[in-house]
């Protein structure tokens, strides 16, 4: 184990322990984001047609405008704040626009922007899908249709001989089993179709399709590192001392976390809805990437039946969000790293997703300092996380929630695309050029946290 520097101020006026919490060297810090949540301008994908078919309480219009060259203005801001990565997703739907026509136009954007995050200092993490499908893909059953997984691979093996040069971390897939649970239970994302079946064949063509693109990069690219972002999400039993409601969080975690893990270890993605023989999945990551936004917890409940006959929530006096949908529980994110570590002794992890919906910046700051806190604790006990991407940079559209939630540190006005800081985005700064956590930061951005973190 190896610890932060720990010293006390040399001063007797300010009796307030002065400590910091260190971490490796190069580490990655960045922030993450995706084609049709920046970009703007996407009408050719399954989003585009949900926005357009009246799901959203708004449309991704010029989003934040990327496609539009906003993206230079944006990874200067990045750059310019210290981070030393970026995590950002390419767009199937501009790449291969039809079956039989590949956009070599949008290609060359793409490897522009790559290039200009190198010449920022940037360390590219480049997404091959995130949550949009071409809309010819669509309208053949998208991934219901196990076609798709080789049409997915021919635009990965394309993507990948022309982006080599520019990129050496790709993250296949993200989180496969959001898509899943979205699209096919909980409904809100398309094709909003409720089907258990579809929900279980969806993830396993996501599994194939990964593996195969796993292995088609590494012949490509040999030293390419490699792996999928997973969305986890501990669960909590709200009385531990009552079996069904043990029952229900166990139930509950395998059917949202344990998909893919379960075939990468074993070879046979098992999920509360039946299971798939998926033997090519063993071993074909070479980190993983975490998705942690908050844990759950679960009460055991008969009247609701698509719920899996249990309710989600976040105990009374949590620290929650403006809209109630997330909440700042960073024991959730140890939890979430320790899993990891357990599951796969030595992978390395980096953090693909990590943040608050939090217009007024009222949280986000304590919500930064005591997560960046936790995974700190984790590289403590030599767990090899090797890098933080925080969600988002720029407040982004937003999914089935439009433009309602606002997760960036800096602030986007829609109409007129001006951005304006939040406090966050100085903290993150400070976190990124110090590799680290000190107690000055957290005395001047969050002093309500820092008994938490600074127990003295
Ligand atoms: C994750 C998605 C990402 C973003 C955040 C808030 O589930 O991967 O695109 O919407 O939630």
């Amino acid at each position: 184990m190896h610890f932060g520097d720990m010293c006390r101020a040399p001063t007797t006026e300010v009796m307030m322990p002065s400590a910091s919490y260190h971490f490796p060297k190069n580490f990655l810090w960045g922030t993450a984001t995706s084609s049709h949540q920046v970009e703007g301008g996407n009408n050719n994908n399954n989003w585009s047609r949900w926005e357009e078919q009246g799901h959203t309480p708004h449309k991704s219009g010029l989003a934040c405008d990327w496609w539009g060259e906003q993206w230079r203005e944006d990874f200067d801001r990045a750059a310019k704040s210290g981070q030393n990565a970026i995590r950002l997703s390419l767009e199937w739907s501009r790449i291969q626009p039809s079956p039989y026509t590949w956009d070599q136009a949008s290609l060359d954007r793409y490897r522009g922007m790559l290039q200009g995050a190198a010449a920022r200092g940037l360390t590219p993490m480049v997404t091959l899908h995130h949550f949009t499908d071409p809309l010819w893909v669509t309208d053949q059953g998208a991934w219901e249709n196990e076609t798709t997984v080789s049409l997915f691979t021919a635009y990965v093996r394309r993507v990948v001989e022309v982006l080599k040069e520019q990129c050496s971390l790709w993250c296949t897939i993200n989180e496969p089993n959001v898509y899943a649970i979205e699209g096919y239970l909980r409904c809100s994302y398309p094709p909003g179709t409720y089907s258990l079946k579809k929900f279980l064949l969806v993830q396993a063509n996501l599994l194939r399709a990964h593996a195969t693109a796993y292995r088609i990069i590494h012949e490509l690219q040999p030293n390419a590192q490699v792996g999928y972002a997973l969305h986890f999400r501990p669960q909590r039993p709200a009385h531990p001392r009552f079996p069904p409601d043990t029952w229900m969080s166990k139930l509950k975690f395998s059917a949202i976390n344990m998909a893919f893990p379960s075939a990468i270890s074993t070879g046979i993605m098992r999920s509360p809805v039946g299971k798939v023989p998926i033997p090519e999945a063993v071993g074909t990551q070479d980190y993983l990437g975490l998705n942690y936004y908050n844990p759950d917890t679960v009460a055991f409940d008969l009247r609701m039946p698509k719920e899996l006959f249990s309710r989600s929530f976040f105990p009374k006096g949590s620290d929650v969000s403006e809209a109630g949908t997330n909440a700042n529980i960073p024991s959730g994110f140890f939890q979430s790293l320790k899993w990891i570590n357990k599951t796969y002794p030595n992978l390395p992890v980096y953090v693909t997703e990590n943040g608050i919906e939090d217009a007024s910046d009222r949280i986000r700051p304590r919500y930064l300092a005591e997560h960046v806190h936790a995974m700190w604790r984790a590289v403590n006990f030599t767990w090899p996380v090797r890098g933080y991407f925080h969600w988002t940079l720029v407040d982004n559209f937003e999914w089935e929630r439009g433009w309602n939630q606002r997760f960036g540190l800096w602030e986007l006005d829609v109409e007129t695309q001006e951005r304006h800081k939040r406090p966050s985005a100085d903290l993150y700064e400070a976190i990124c050029r110090e590799n680290g956590l000190t107690s000055t930061m957290v005395e001047q951005y969050c002093p309500e946290a820092f008994g938490r973190l600074f127990p003295g």
